[in-house]
Order: C-alpha cells, then sequence, then structure tokens
C-alpha cells in the first residue's frame, strides 16, 4: 500500500508534506486522517522543524473527505460515526494550532475539506489554475469540522455565501475573500512558496510560535483591561527568552541571530 502522503525535510528544517492520492485528487479517508494527525503532532513537537509546507499530488490540492469513505461511514452506528467524525475535526485543529508555521501551497483544486486544510494553514499561495469551496451542501451534507476555520478566514459574510451555495471560486476570487494570500501561475509556485519561506525562516522559531498564539487568541475578544494585560504579560515573557536576547543582540550589533547563522 502507498503512503496516503508523502514527508521530506530539507537541512533547512522546512517539512514538506504532499498528499498522495492523487488518483481521487488526494482525497482524505480515515487512514490519511489518521496518519497525517500523527505525523503533524510529531512535527509539532521536533525543535528542529521551522516550518511545514502543505501541498498535494498531481493536479490537485486536495478533493476534500473522501466520499466511498463517508458513505461508509454513514452505515456505521451513531457512536463509530461520531468518533469517526471526531479524528477529522481533530486533523483540522492540530494543524490550526501547530507551533510551526504551515504554508499552503495549493497546486489545484481544493474543495471541502481541501478548503478546510487551506483554512488551517497559516499561509496560502494558491497557482492560477486552482478552485476552492465548501462544496458539501452540493452533497447534502454540511463544512462542519472545517466550518471554525474557514469562517476565521474568510469572515461570516463571505462563509455565508460559500457554504450555503457549495458554489466553486477561482484562485482570484479566493484572494478577494482572504482565503489565500497570494495567485501565481503555476510554473511560479515554488518561487513563491521559497520566498514566504525565506522570511520565516529569518524570524525567532518560539517567536512565530507565540505569535501564532496571539494571533489565534485576539479575535472577538473585547479590548478589556483584562485582554490589555494579557498582551503586556506576552510581551514581557517572550522579551526574556533567550531567543529574543539573542534576537535583540544581534540586531544591535549588526549580526545574524543563531537560528539565522
Ligand atoms: N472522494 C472520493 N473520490 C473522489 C473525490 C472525493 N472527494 N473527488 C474525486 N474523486 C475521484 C472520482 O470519483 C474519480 O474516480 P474514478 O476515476 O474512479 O471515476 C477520480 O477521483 C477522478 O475524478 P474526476 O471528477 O473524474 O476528475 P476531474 O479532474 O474531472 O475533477 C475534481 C476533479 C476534484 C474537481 C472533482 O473530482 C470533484 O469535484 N470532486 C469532488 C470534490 C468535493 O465536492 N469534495 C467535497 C467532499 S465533502
Amino acid at each position: 500500500m502507498s503512503n496516503s502522503f508523502l514527508s521530506e525535510r530539507g537541512p533547512d528544517g522546512v517539512v514538506r508534506v504532499t498528499l498522495n492520492r492523487p488518483d481521487v485528487h488526494n482525497a482524505f479517508d480515515d487512514r490519511l486522517i489518521a496518519e497525517l494527525t500523527k505525523a503533524l503532532a510529531n512535527l509539532g513537537q521536533d525543535e528542529s522543524v521551522r516550518a511545514v509546507v502543505l501541498t498535494g499530488a498531481g493536479k490537485s490540492f486536495s478533493a476534500g473527505a473522501d466520499l466511498n469513505w463517508m458513505r461508509r461511514m454513514a452505515g456505521y452506528s451513531d457512536e463509530e460515526n461520531l468518533a469517526d467524525a471526531r479524528g477529522l475535526a481533530r486533523l483540522m485543529q492540530i494543524l490550526n494550532e501547530l507551533p510551526k508555521p504551515t504554508v499552503a501551497r495549493v497546486n489545484g483544486a481544493a474543495l471541502g475539506g481541501g478548503t478546510g486544510l487551506v483554512a488551517c494553514c497559516d499561509i496560502a499561495i494558491a497557482s492560477e489554475n486552482a478552485s476552492f469551496g465548501t462544496t458539501e451542501v452540493r452533497l447534502g451534507i454540511i463544512p462542519a469540522v472545517i466550518g471554525p476555520y474557514v469562517v476565521a478566514a474568510v469572515g461570516p459574510r463571505q462563509a455565508r455565501r460559500l457554504m450555503l451555495t457549495g458554489e466553486r471560486i477561482p484562485a482570484i476570487e479566493a484572494m478577494r475573500i482572504a482565503l489565500v494570500h497570494e495567485v501565481v501561475p503555476l510554473e511560479g509556485l515554488d518561487a513563491a512558496i521559497d520566498a514566504v519561506l525565506k522570511n520565516l525562516l529569518r524570524c525567532g522559531p518560539e517567536a512565530i510560535a507565540a505569535a501564532k498564539g496571539l494571533v489565534r487568541d485576539l479575535p472577538g475578544r473585547p479590548i478589556t483591561a483584562e485582554l490589555v494585560d494579557d498582551t503586556a504579560q506576552r510581551i514581557a515573557r517572550l522579551r526574556a527568552t533567550a531567543e529574543a536576547r539573542e534576537g535583540i543582540a544581534a540586531f544591535l550589533e549588526k549580526r545574524r541571530p543563531a537560528w539565522l547563522a
């Protein structure tokens, strides 16, 4: 049985994860979900990992949930069905919260859960031929476990249209609604990803993880005294770390910080 995804680690600490079920446009089934969740959890714990790039083998990024698997699950007991759905919800959560910067390299169609994976990544770069959509309603289901991340990415107004119509949108429209950050010709995709990685690798790894937590925690919170104090505590904590001392010293001494050397 071939690997449901491929994982390749570069000397720079960048791990490239490629969904590898091209025959079904990288749709994910229970096996891929379980294996990818485990792999991401390990990458999140690994200090040598500086960034994770997620992409798809073949012409699509991911066609979302494997519909054969979905059909199979409908025949299972309520408990089994729920346990299985929780597995997919957990995958989305672990990707969203990974303490490493994540970059979606969207090489083609990213539909249903594929759009969900994109929304869970920190940065998304799409090729011009990519398409997106929460197509679930067209199948009589809903984009439930991806919902929180899609709404966080595009806001409730755009999410209503996407989720209620199930329509497919081209990459350029996905950029307009902030689902992706950049759209480039397919042949320029790797150069665009490399440019993003170059910026990420300049930054302190612990600072990136903390910044990611900050961005995740802020939306929807009223600016109360408690929040203001929370932000003060975060910077007080961060600037005392060895990483911050090194970063600030390197700037003042006009040299590269240790993580760039
Ligand atoms: N689950 C299972 N199989 C899938 C799949 C999915 N989500 N998406 C595609 N496939 C399979 C097709 O059934 C087909 O299988 P076959 O070769 O046995 O007939 C094969 O992948 C090729 O798909 P096809 O539709 O012929 O390719 P295409 O290039 O014309 O279109 C897509 C590619 C991804 C745009 C199209 O397959 C599609 O829209 N897929 C459904 C996406 C979706 O709605 N996902 C939401 C799931 S909740």
